[in-house]
């Protein structure tokens, strides 16, 4: 038997309430603060992704998708939302629109990962991205996007996490005092962080592995060491949030996992005991667009995974609204009335009302079956006497309460009963 893909899923119509609940949410919180929406190529020439997410980064070391391609390009599926969206400004000249340019995505992301509960190879991302400006005031109002979007999903337990880590002027300075530190007295750190001293510093501060998590909470803080630009920038950052009355947290050890973030970074994390998944994460790329062969253009953005959204709600027992289901079944006994089915169900459906008849040779009993396990709330009978009369019997499918009622009138009974 196929399956799928490992670390890729099917989702199913019973999960698809969720999906849309998270999506309508989304489009309609982002649209309040002026985003449009922007698509993207599923793939993308791997070299973008090299330059900006960082060749020393997990994602780009071992878990992009890349391929040649039949012309012998090299591809690489999306492992990222921020890369080809900044690869578009450029490309479309949006330096010429007001900015900042702001714009989210709904996309499906590609990272081969090892699978686990929250962590699949195949996941999918909201995104916003706020291109054009270096206000900090622009930072608060993308992280209260942020805040706002998963608090009115339903998700209440949870907590924003922020940090600066200095630009370009003031990190090399940081990182070398990160080094000395780390130089000194760290004997046990696990095979990734001994490699990470000289390649990557910065992401020694969030290793998960339990020996290298009290030398890197001991370590030297990049707040402590920021140029006075960031010092400002982060402190009007911290009094924009206290505006908007965001609860924040100061996590020192918060740097994200991709190469190209500047000056703020920030999570939010579900509060529940044990789940240590974060949900969105973002932070400024004030370089990125010149790295990618723009003008300097400071940025800031962030994106949240689905699933994660959905494994919380289903936690935190957050109610879904239903979708919506066809109003009516129509059940009939014979040929004559099956005709007359066909007819009226067809009829119904051009008026925008959405009803079913069932296909096949069931008895009343089994279409009446049918009718109840699909949940729909009105059976509509017609029968031989029914056919005759050019009446219809209208059966509460909740309420078990029948009435019968003139054919002609089902269309106005159904539409004050919506
Ligand atoms: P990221 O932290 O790598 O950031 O991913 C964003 C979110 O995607 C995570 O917080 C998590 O909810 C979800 N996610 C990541 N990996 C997986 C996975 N393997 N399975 C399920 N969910 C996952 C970025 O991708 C940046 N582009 C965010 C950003 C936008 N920064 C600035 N603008």
């Amino acid at each position: 038997m196929y399956r799928a893909p490992r670390g890729t899923s099917d989702i199913l119509p019973q999960e698809q309430a969720y999906w849309r609940y998270i999506e309508q949410k989304a489009v309609s919180t982002t649209q309040l603060y002026g985003y449009e929406r922007i698509d993207c190529p599923v793939f993308e020439g791997t070299q973008l992704f090299d330059r900006s997410v960082g060749e020393d980064t997990d994602i780009v070391e071992k878990e992009m998708y890349t391929f040649e391609d039949r012309g012998g390009n090299s591809i690489t599926l999306r492992p990222e939302g921020t890369a080809p969206v900044c690869r578009a400004y450029l490309e479309h000249g949006m330096h010429n629109w007001p900015q900042p340019v702001k714009l989210y995505y709904l996309t499906s992301i590609f990272r081969y990962e090892r699978p686990q509960a929250g962590r699949y190879r195949e996941h999918h991302q909201f995104g916003c991205e706020a291109i054009g400006d270096s206000d900090p005031a622009l930072d608060a109002e993308v992280i209260d996007l942020a805040w706002q979007l998963l608090y009115s999903l339903g998700l209440h337990r949870i907590t924003l996490q922020i940090n600066s880590i200095g630009c370009k002027d003031c990190r090399p300075a940081y990182l070398a005092i990160l080094k000395e530190y780390y130089a000194h007295g760290t004997p046990d750190l696990c095979p990734d962080c001994q490699a990470r001293v000289v390649r990557n510093p910065l992401r020694l501060l969030d290793c998960k592995n339990p020996q290298c998590q009290s030398v890197a909470d001991a370590a030297p803080k990049s707040v402590d060491h920021l140029c006075p630009q960031c010092q400002e920038h982060f402190s009007r950052l911290k009094e924009y949030l206290g505006l908007l009355s965001l609860p924040f947290r100061i996590n020192h050890r918060l740097v994200r996992g991709l190469d190209y973030y500047t000056r703020t970074v920030f999570e939010i994390q579900p509060e529940a005991e044990g789940s240590q998944t974060t949900i969105l994460g973002g932070g400024r790329y004030d370089d990125l667009i010149e790295q990618l062969g723009g003008k300097p253009t400071p940025a800031i953005g962030f994106a949240t995974g689905l699933e994660r959204i959905v494994l919380n709600l289903k936690r935190e027992g957050v109610p879904i609204p239903p979708l919506p289901r066809p109003q009516v079944f129509i059940v009939y006994l014979g040929d004559a009335a099956k005709a007359k089915a066909i007819k009226q169900t067809a009829a119904l459906r051009r008026k925008n009302i959405g009803a079913l008849t069932a296909p096949g040779g069931k008895s009343l009993k089994a279409q009446m079956r049918q009718a109840n396990a699909l949940g729909i709330h009105y059976a509509v009978i017609i029968g031989e006497q029914e056919l005759q009369t050019g009446t219809m019997i209208l059966r509460d499918m909740t309420t078990a309460e029948q009435q019968t009622i003139p054919g002609e009138q089902l269309e106005d009974w159904l539409t004050a009963r919506r």
